[in-house]
């Protein structure tokens, strides 16, 4: 019995998770495993209403789960930030999801930006430490308000966070790279850094990198990147890429690209992952408000971090099963991934997914 929390959080959010959780209850029925969910309702109406994110006794509550399954956060009438860090990255940290996995991989049917690239190019993975680096809050202001006023805010990093993600990836690539799924000739991992600029962080990083997979991970290919020519490759040649690791910033910005690459935000779902603890999955757009309550945002996402969640619980087939039907829609019935264009409402494609898993 799998217990579930689940955080529908604002805007489009609810509308994506209830297709998440139809599917959801599909896929326990069909491949016959059982599972408990609760709804927590932290966002921006409970802000506006308690002045509440997300309290300490809730985080003690989520640790009692399973796997945390979460809509979207973020509220017009909110200041930025403050439920951005009271309630996802106060998740992320103090649940110590210190990987924030998103892969990267276009579906059959969906249109890219990029030209003349297909499913084949576009398909690898960012793993992105999920702890660390400006992200930790380090930093702070000098005289502000004068004109002499000084900002800042530091990249932070220790031996272990860095150990411990490049080991994830290492055991990731092995498992799940190019190699593994018979489409390449390695299993390639790649540091993305700025070695060249930023060289105490990421001199740390690459001499973990290499330590590590030359001492225990000599089956794994090893390749670095700067992270500016990482975005150009990105674009210009993403076939050459198998899973790559980096920092939480330039995770955070290189798998916006890539998100646009795979077909835009109605695609692309990620994983907030503590091995050893619970982990939150994530449509990675945001809580779009100007679509809210119209039934046009695309569920897939929510759906895909469903599938994510599952293999992550160790219901690989149920997973499998719905990554093939998103598949199958991508190439045969959505027309656009696009809120408002696919040809289809928000619950409708909900239902096509789900009667297709029932009916496979
Ligand atoms: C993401 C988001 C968050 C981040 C924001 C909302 C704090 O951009 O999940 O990528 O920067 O990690
Ligand atoms: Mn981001």
């Amino acid at each position: 019995m799998y217990k579930i929390a689940v955080i529908p959080g604002d805007g489009t959010g609810p509308e994506v998770t209830a297709e998440a959780l139809k599917v959801l209850k599909t896929v326990a029925d069909k491949f016959g495993f059982k599972y408990e969910s609760t709804e927590f309702d932290f966002g921006g109406e409970r802000y506006k209403r308690t002045g509440e994110t997300l309290p300490e006794s809730a985080l003690e509550e989520l640790r009692g789960f399973n796997a945390i399954l979460l809509g979207a956060i973020g509220h017009p009438d909110v200041a930025p930030g403050i439920l951005e860090k009271g309630i996802l990255l106060k998740a992320r940290f103090e649940l110590d999801q210190y990987i924030n996995l998103r892969p990267v991989r276009l579906y059959p049917g969906v249109d890219t930006p990029l030209k003349d690239k297909g499913p084949d190019e576009i398909d690898y993975c960012v793993v992105r430490e999920n702890t660390g680096d400006q992200y930790t809050g380090a930093g702070g202001f000098t005289l502000k308000g004068t004109p002499d006023e000084v900002a800042v805010q530091t990249a932070v990093y220790n031996r272990f966070q860095v150990d411990r993600c490049l080991r994830y990836a290492f055991e990731y690539t092995r498992r799940y790279g190019k190699k593994a799924r018979n489409k390449g000739e390695h299993n390639t991992l790649a540091l993305v850094g700025k070695t060249n600029v930023l060289t105490y962080v990421y001199d740390l990083w690459e001499r973990a990198f290499h330590e590590m997979g030359e001492k225990e991970y000599p089956d794994v290919k090893r390749e670095y990147y700067h992270v500016d020519a990482t975005c150009m490759w990105m674009v210009k040649n993403p076939e050459l890429f198998d899973v790559l690791v980096t920092g939480n910033m330039f995770g955070d910005i290189i798998t916006d690209l890539g998100a646009i690459t795979q077909g835009g935000m109605g695609l692309a779902a990620g994983g907030n992952i503590n091995p050893d603890g619970v982990s939150m999955f994530e449509p990675i757009g945001g809580s779009a408000p100007k679509y809210t309550g119209k039934g046009v945002i695309n569920p897939l996402a929510a759906i895909c971090a469903t599938s994510m969640m599952l293999e992550t619980l160790g219901e690989q087939d149920a997973a499998t099963a719905i990554e093939d039907t998103v598949r199958f829609l991508t190439a045969n019935k959505l027309k656009s991934m696009d809120a408002g264009r696919m040809g289809y409402s928000t619950s409708e494609v909900g239902d096509l997914v789900a009667q297709h898993v029932a009916d496979q």
